[in-house]
């Protein structure tokens, strides 16, 4: 029996993926790359924007011939989507030839109701709350760098977002439980470990004040064999300044920082619940870059906010082009049911939205490309992950600031650190050759 996962969205969704690799084949399943020799197609779904929604639904209709040219495959749905109230039924009426749903947090359950599905049922299964997250199989898709999970779900309750009515309240692992994760990986020949969370920085809070974020990075930069620890994703109103003397302490933690701004815009960073201003935004970006010294930035970006005058648009503009981010990744908001914002009167036209995000971009890319320009003619420290998927006859692999590389190289260098010197930079991508 041979499984296929598709999956969407964020690094939480692709861990996830990881996850339901290893049930299945601890169930005595084997993966293919091709779906239409599966058994079981499962997709694993983002709700965090509409068009991501949309994409699934296209991709569900694709797969509907794979059931009509062999009716015993089972096609399943999972992930974030289903989770949202009501979707799953949803799914279910309006693609006949889906058998199974469930949601984030039963993953375990994958085995029985496959079971289930492969008498002839069809299947519902979304539950609320923490499911059983540990000690749970797990088959790893990279063999050099790895993800971690420290904690689930979210208590933000940014009023855009889905997340933590899909994902649940937010619960930190036992810092035990993750340092026996990060160690045994360490031992199994792992460089560089993915701390993920929808907000790291509250790690611990939880768990009665007893670790911090901070803390927990002190103990994991301690493991021998590992070279690099990144983690993801940090909110800007929660990184403290032990954080970032610990991270500027440390020779594991990557000089990159992902510190989503979403808005310049004071009345807006307000009305999307994000607890910090402007002032605090770019002052937190001082001391990091006082205390971290040639530390790459990236951000995520919101245009077309409800309410979101020119102004608070060029708010956002502002902030962008005196931080420089090396990148940023801009979306266009998207009203999501069930969300605060998503029920607010003032929403903004699509031509409106989408005249600022190509505003936003091209200037943003024109930062990139110069920022990247600079640094022709210097050395990287990368970690190659192996053949590039776009051009067979280049490596790839990224810098510690987490820039992408490509370079010739004979004989295969995966899975090693190398030396590269950078001959070309485009907006995306350096381009260099191995150092010697
Ligand atoms: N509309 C547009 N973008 C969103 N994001 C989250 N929710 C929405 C939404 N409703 C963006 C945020 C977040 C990133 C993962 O997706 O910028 O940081
Ligand atoms: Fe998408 Fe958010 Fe779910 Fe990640 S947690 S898959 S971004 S909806």
């Amino acid at each position: 029996m041979r499984y296929h996962i598709l999956t969407y969205g964020c690094q939480m969704n692709v861990h996830d993926s990881e996850t339901l690799a290893g049930i299945l084949e601890n169930t005595g399943y084997e993966p293919t790359g091709r779906p239409e020799e599966a058994d079981f197609i499962l997709l694993n779904t983002c709700a965090v924007r509409q068009t991501a929604e949309e994409r699934i639904l296209g991709r569900l209709g694709e797969l509907k011939r794979f059931k009509y040219e062999r009716p015993g495959i089972i096609i399943g749905v999972c992930g974030c989507v289903p989770q949202q109230k009501g979707a799953a039924e949803r799914i279910m009426q309006r693609a006949p030839h889906v058998d199974l749903i469930f949601g984030t947090h039963n993953l375990h359950r994958l085995p029985e109701l496959l079971a289930r599905a492969g008498k002839g049922q069809r299947v519902i299964e979304v539950v609320e709350g923490a499911g059983r997250a540990e000690g749970l199989p797990m088959r790893r898709q990279g063999g050099h760098a790895a993800w971690v999970n420290i904690t689930y779900g979210c208590d933000n309750f940014c009023s855009y977002c889905i997340v933590p009515y899909v994902r649940g309240r937010e619960r930190s692992r036992p810092p035990e439980a993750v340092l026996e994760e990060v160690q045994q990986l360490a031992r199994e020949g792992y460089l560089e470990i993915t701390l993920l969370g929808q907000n790291v920085n509250s790690y611990g809070r939880d768990l009665r004040g007893s670790v911090t974020f901070a803390g927990l990075l002190r103990q994991l930069d301690a493991i021998p064999g590992l070279e690099r620890l990144r983690y993801m994703t940090s909110h800007p109103r929660d990184f403290t300044d032990e954080l970032i003397e610990v991270i500027a302490g440390s020779s594991k933690v990557c000089e990159h920082f992902h510190l989503p701004l979403q808005a310049g815009s004071d009345r807006i960073l307000r009305a999307m619940n994000r607890g910090y201003t402007q002032e605090h935004y770019l002052g937190l970006i001082e001391k990091i870059r006082r205390a971290v010294p040639g530390a790459s930035l990236t951000t995520d970006i919101i245009v077309g906010f409800p309410g979101e005058t020119e102004e608070d648009f060029l708010e956002t503009m502002r902030v962008v082009d005196q931080l420089r981010y090396d990148a940023a990744f801009t979306f266009m908001y998207s009203p999501r049911g069930g969300t605060p914002a998503a029920a607010r009167p003032d929403q903004i036209a699509a031509e409106v939205k989408k005249e600022r995000l190509a505003r936003l971009m091209r200037r943003q890319n024109e930062i990139s490309r110069e920022i990247n320009k600079h640094l022709v003619g210097t050395r990287a420290e990368v970690l190659v992950e192996g053949e590039s998927a776009t051009d067979p006859a280049m490596y790839t692999g990224r810098t510690r600031t987490n820039k992408p590389v490509l370079f010739p190289a004979c004989p295969d260098l995966s899975g090693s650190l190398q030396s590269i010197r950078i001959t070309e930079a485009r907006t995306f991508t350096l381009y260099g050759v191995v150092h010697d």
